[in-house]
């Protein structure tokens, strides 16, 4: 127990995530409607950018400015701070996903009842397994039809490779939608189309009490007592414990349009979602209740103007409490720093703070002096694991289109990388230097900022890839001759780590089969 304790019991930090369209913003707004933290419907701005919009520049800008100031919300809730986490709806930005994805304990993901799991919530879960990060899941647009819900929990369970358990359980959908049985409160939440919010909200232990006929249609009574006759059979009890482990998800259903099943999943949420956890550094496992600061920086956010370059570092507190203009170090330069205008952000607003603890995000105003993964400590050396990158998927070779701004061009590829914008590989080879990406929008946004922050001019050039891999291996000569043998295909990345550029599925099969030796990673952290 620390002083703070109190203060950090009581944070929750999370993101939502999902596949565009399943109502991730909606969700967001209807959250911070509960919060107190907006006061109207529509001032939640998505921040995705449509497919049509992939070259429309002023969009791009636009949806730069939207995220920084959606970032991160922050709103107080029955005595909860909450911390939600926005990330960017356009899976070409999944990577910046997966990031934040490290600085949360928790996260909702949203499905579409009509739609199902999609790829991208698919992905999202992989990173939020790997990390054993604790999920819950909100089935929405109920008020549409949709899938059986009982498939649908097969097949998220298949799917995301997560067991589930529904805590709430709709009755009918569609036009017929009648609402939800609230399994976690024991209660009715009954719905009327156009309400905007649940109409009756009556305490209900028993479904098979002949009351039940009163508040729904006989036929909409019978199939609810079957259908929960069924989960209490085939579904474990739910436990706490279980979800904290991320084992097991719970389950809700509702429509964030029509504000339906919003706050039981808020009520829920504050309940068994986690506060603030340990985290592990390379050094040792650092509890948020220690007294001494410690945080990283998980996220950078250029400034929108481009005659300024600065950006904004965001820094997920893991340990103890943030002080404005306290001395703390800047554990890869080693050298002390103060702070005097950290921001917080309340639902749009950014405002200087004087404290923060751990569990809450902080903006610090930066010249170039972070990049991501950095840490920042009251003294102690500490390194932070867990922000690797994932292997990109598309890559190109960036070549200098003006031979007059050569070191702008090497400034710019620098930094942006440093900002998480993309990845860099340098060929061993013949020293050209290999952007990777995870879509195609990273390497217009690239060339558009290179010229416009830095005045250098770019130019692609193609280059046939399948995946680059990290590799290593405890038989140093195997390793050697592995690299000799590839050297054509042989990269490193921006720390100077060993990658293997493999052009093809199959070559990369054939390398892990005849060099047993050599352990191929598709994360850069193992
Ligand atoms: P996203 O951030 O996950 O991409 O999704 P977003 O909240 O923007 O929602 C996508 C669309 O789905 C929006 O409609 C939104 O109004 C709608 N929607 C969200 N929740 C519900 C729900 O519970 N029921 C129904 N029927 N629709 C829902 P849109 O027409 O694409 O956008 P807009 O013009 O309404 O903003």
């Amino acid at each position: 127990m620390s002083q703070y304790s109190e203060e950090i019991e009581r944070r929750r930090t999370f993101a939502i995530i999902s596949h565009p369209d399943a109502g991730k913003t909606t969700l967001t707004e209807k959250l911070l409607l509960f919060g107190g933290a907006i006061h109207v419907a529509g001032a939640v701005k998505s921040n995705k950018i449509k497919k049509t919009a992939t070259s429309d520049w002023m969009e791009i800008e636009k949806q730069r400015g939207i995220s920084v100031a959606t970032s991160v919300m922050a709103f107080d809730y029955s005595g909860h701070k909450i911390n939600i986490l926005d990330t960017p709806g356009h899976q070409d930005f999944a990577e910046d996903t997966f990031r934040t994805l490290t600085a949360v304990d928790s996260v909702i993901i949203v499905i579409d009842t009509a739609k199902g799991v999609e790829a991208q919530t698919r992905k999202l879960m992989e990173v939020c397994r790997m990390r054993k990060t604790p999920v819950i899941v909100f089935v929405n647009k109920m008020d549409r039809d949709g899938k059986d819900p009982f498939d649908l929990l097969d097949e998220i369970e298949e799917e995301l490779h997560i067991n589930v358990r529904p805590l709430s359980w709709p009755i009918d959908m569609g036009q017929r939608f009648r609402g939800v049985y609230n399994i976690y409160e024991q209660k009715l939440n009954l719905y009327t189309p156009s309400k905007q919010y649940v109409t009756e909200n009556v305490e209900f232990k028993d479904i098979n009490s002949s009351e039940l006929e009163n508040y729904i249609e006989p036929g909409q009574a019978e199939k609810l007592r079957s259908d929960i006759e069924l989960i209490e059979g085939v579904y474990p009890e739910f436990d706490v414990d279980t979800y904290l482990k991320g084992d097991i998800a719970p389950v809700f259903f509702g429509s964030a349009l029509n504000n339906f099943g919003v706050k039981e999943l808020l009520d829920c949420f504050i309940n068994i979602a986690p506060s603030p956890r340990p985290v592990s550094a390379v050094e040792r496992v650092v509890d948020p209740e220690e007294e001494a600061f410690s945080g990283f920086i998980f996220k950078i956010h250029a400034n929108m103007d481009p005659n300024h370059r600065s950006c904004i570092a965001f820094v997920k507190i893991c340990s103890g409490r943030f002080e404005r203009n306290a001395n703390y170090k800047h554990v890869r330069f080693g050298k002390m720093m103060r702070f005097s205008s950290p921001t917080a952000f309340m639902a749009q607003k950014k405002e200087v703070v004087d404290e923060a603890f751990a569990g809450d995000i902080i903006g610090l105003p930066d010249t170039g002096n972070f990049k991501i993964g950095d840490t920042l400590t009251s003294g102690e050396e500490l390194h932070f694991k867990g922000l690797p990158s994932f292997s990109p998927e598309m890559f190109k070779y960036i070549e200098n289109a003006d031979p007059m701004k050569a070191k702008q061009l090497n400034k710019g590829i620098e930094q942006l990388m440093d900002e998480g914008v993309a990845q860099l590989f340098t060929n061993q080879f013949n020293g050209r230097k290999i952007i990777g990406t995870v879509g195609q929008l990273q390497f217009e946004v690239i060339q558009y900022r290179l010229l416009h922050e830095y005045g250098a001019q770019c130019k692609w050039e193609p280059i046939s890839l399948y995946k680059a891999c990290w590799i290593e291996s405890d038989n140093t000569a195997a390793l050697e001759n592995f690299k000799r043998r590839k050297a054509q295909y042989m990269a490193v990345d921006k720390e100077g780590r060993d990658v293997y550029l493999a052009d093809s599925g199959y070559v990369l099969m054939m390398a892990q089969q005849d060099f047993p030796d050599i352990k191929f990673h598709f994360t850069s952290e193992f």
